[in-house]
């Protein structure tokens, strides 16, 4: 325990951590580790607080995953970035802390940021650097760091900052972060070799242009200017927010899916995408469809491109309850696909079914205003995957977490136009050709993740009495049949 805590805090590595921080640090893995709401097979820190995940990339056989991190405490602050890597993106090897802010040279936090091979080859880090007690609103510069062949131990980059306030002009940027480097073209490998000449990688930042009052919510385009990727451009206003009330854009992720382009942006509210088209000589995107990314606890999802390239993204769960030494994990990863439609469909990766244990699987559960006790599925970290006739039932769907006596439990319930999970809801209906709600269900102790038909997503913090292990099925105001119910009991990770 003390051996990975020790590594995963990173603390080992930083010689001038004083020992009441390691001491403290130290207290909260444990509580962490005792606390039954921690979940089990999702991602997070050994301890203390996490936010975004950061930079995720694949490289030389392993996912690597950085996020935000505060190895000090349980809340949000002295942003550093934690790292971790997987062979196969369901279990996951803590390794020391990757960048801390260099206080020596005026910085405070660390914030979020993307991962990329530059073209000379060397792993780099992008991230935007807030410096001290000038407020991150008002003042960011974006800094890079330089890493080793493995992605372990990272050097702030001798060039810093890579941009700077500067390349705007008159134009000042609020809020300025967030960089998230992509590419063009179709052959990435053309790309990585490249010493310099053609195909330089581009770059997305978030932020506003009025200080936050509304209406000038951008998303700003940049082109790297050498191979190293220290000197970079300004293109302009990539997407400004069609919508008055946003005041600000976190977190931007720009990828071509399919034949589409799509931004993902976190704009303070729910995590929100744009699919269309994007004219890279003209610097321009034109969005044909949006629409929001999963409506519940989820915020500042980032993504990578795998070798096989599945579009993969994580994004953070919040809302848990403070002081238990921990806060905060990532969803499980999703694979990001395009529907005939147009919009985005997710999927949690295949590979996550290596974590299925015990199985149970019923079929043909016919229910009447009524919920039926599932007597020998129990349990607070299971998978679910249910196929639901709603029939003539004004509400039908799950209930998890139950109490022996039924008084408590968290629903997952469709009543044709939307459904609810937990009490956050998502506009829902089922299409002209689908007969049936095919729900995917992902609980983890005070996690629950839903998929439906694999268009809607919902993530929930939820609350539940630690011994509230009951899963029933229900239908209110006529009737439903359940067509098929297979779950599995999942195995932890950590
Ligand atoms: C999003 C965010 C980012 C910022 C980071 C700081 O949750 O506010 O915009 O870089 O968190 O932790």
């Amino acid at each position: 325990m003390m051996l990975l805590f020790s590594v995963g805090c990173g603390l080992t590595t930083e010689a001038a951590a004083p020992n009441d921080a390691i001491t403290r640090a130290s207290n909260a893995a444990v509580r962490a580790a005792g606390d039954p709401t921690r979940p089990v097979y999702h991602f997070r820190p050994p301890a203390n607080w996490m936010n975004d995940p950061n930079g995720p990339i694949f490289h030389r056989g392993y996912y690597h995953m950085f996020y935000q991190l505060n190895p000090y405490g349980d809340n949000w602050g002295n942003m550093h970035w934690g790292h971790a890597r997987s062979r196969d993106l369901v279990r996951w090897e803590h390794l020391p802390i990757a960048l801390g802010p260099s206080k020596e040279a005026g910085e405070d936090h660390v914030f979020s940021g993307c991962a990329a091979i530059n073209g000379k080859g060397q792993p780099m880090i992008i991230y935007t650097s807030i410096g001290r007690g000038k407020g991150a609103d008002v003042y960011a510069e974006q800094w890079a760091a330089l890493g080793d062949d493995d992605l372990i131990s990272w050097q702030k980059h001798p060039a810093n900052p890579v941009l700077s306030e500067k390349l705007h002009g008159h134009v000042k940027v609020y809020d300025w972060r967030d960089p998230f480097v992509f590419e063009v073209g179709t052959d990435r490998r053309a790309v990585r070799g490249a010493s310099g000449g053609h195909a330089l990688p581009f770059m997305v930042c978030g932020g506003n242009l009025n200080h936050g009052k509304g209406g000038q919510a951008v998303v700003n385009l940049y082109q790297a200017e050498n191979a190293e990727m220290t000197q970079w451009k300004f293109l302009g206003v990539l997407f400004t927010h069609p919508d008055a009330a946003v005041k600000n854009i976190e977190c931007p992720n720009f990828f071509k899916l399919g034949d589409k382009w799509v931004l993902v942006i976190s704009p303070h509210r729910k995590v929100e995408y744009f699919v269309g088209s994007f004219d890279a000589a003209k610097h321009q995107f034109t969005p044909e469809q949006r629409g929001v990314m999963d409506y519940g606890h989820y915020y500042a999802p980032n993504c990578l491109e795998d070798p096989s390239g599945r579009r993969i993204m994580w994004g953070w769960v919040n809302g848990f309850k403070a002081g238990r030494g921990w806060n905060g994990c990532l969803t499980l990863p999703r694979v990001l696909t395009l529907g005939a439609d147009g919009e985005p469909r997710q999927e949690p990766v295949p590979e996550l079914k290596k974590l299925r244990g015990e199985a149970f699987s019923r079929a043909g559960i016919y229910l009447s205003d009524m919920t039926n006790v599932l007597s020998e599925l129990k349990g607070d970290a299971l998978e679910i995957e249910a196929e639901l006739e709603p029939g003539s039932a004004r509400v039908c769907g799950l209930r998890l977490r139950q109490s022996e006596n039924g008084q408590q439990a968290v629903t997952i319930a469709y009543d044709g136009s939307q459904l609810d999970v937990g009490g956050a809801k998502a506009p829902f209906k089922l299409a002209e050709n689908e007969r049936t709600l095919k729900l995917r269900v992902f609980l983890d102790k005070s996690v629950l993740e839903v998929y439906a038909n694999g268009r809607a997503c919902v993530t929930r913090v939820i609350s539940a009495g630690e011994k509230d292990l009951g899963v029933g099925l229900f239908a209110n105001g006529g009737s439903a049949t359940v067509r098929s119910l297979n779950a599995w009991r999942m195995n932890a990770i950590w």
